[in-house]
């Protein structure tokens, strides 16, 4: 079971290696490009979620000292998940489509940069291993039942967030319903 920083840095290559392939998509691959963007919506919905489920507050629980990368970093996600809620959906020749795709992943590469340059250090420093695996037990488990979908206007601290789950499991049959999962 990987600790919780590995975990998260392992959804973060995922996510980097769906960015290079819509960069090497043809500009008028449009279903591919709509596929890819799908994997996007579902690996950063979850990903994001977890986070502030799990991750944020239990790192905040540490110390007081991280509490500006939370911060941050909660401000970071709510953009991302207002443009991955527009592209949910949204038609690939759309004149604004690639544009939106591009400023997702500069707004998402920012935040993998501070995230692992400096706070995920920082909480490495702060912990150690037994915590940080317990934590990742955690996020593996929660990543089961996360929403899918983008949610930007759910509350995202806990314990309000916490009802996500509910979007979750909905999200997760509309997915198996519209054939996405
Ligand atoms: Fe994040």
């Amino acid at each position: 079971m990987p600790d919780a920083i590995t975990l998260l840095e392992s959804d973060h290559e995922v996510v980097e290696g769906l960015f290079k392939q819509f960069e090497a998509a043809g500009p008028k691959a449009y279903k591919a490009k709509q596929k890819i963007v799908d994997k996007i919506i579902r690996e950063l919905a979850v990903h994001a979620a977890v986070e502030e489920m799990v991750f944020y507050p239990a790192t905040r629980e540490l110390s007081p000292d991280v509490e500006d990368h939370v911060l941050e970093s909660l401000e970071e996600h709510h953009v991302v998940k207002w443009i991955l809620s527009e592209l949910d959906g949204m038609d690939p020749q759309h004149e604004r489509y690639d544009a939106k795709v591009t400023v997702l992943m500069e707004s998402v590469r920012h935040h993998v940069e501070e995230e692992e340059k400096e706070y995920f250090p920082q909480v490495r420093k702060l912990s150690d291993r037994p915590t940080l695996e317990e934590m990742g037990e955690v996020l593996a488990s929660a990543k089961k039942v996360a929403p899918t979908r983008p949610h930007p206007r759910s509350p995202d601290e806990p314990p309000a967030n916490l009802a996500n789950l509910a979007a979750g499991l909905l999200d997760r049959i509309r997915d198996t319903v519209s054939g996405r999962s």
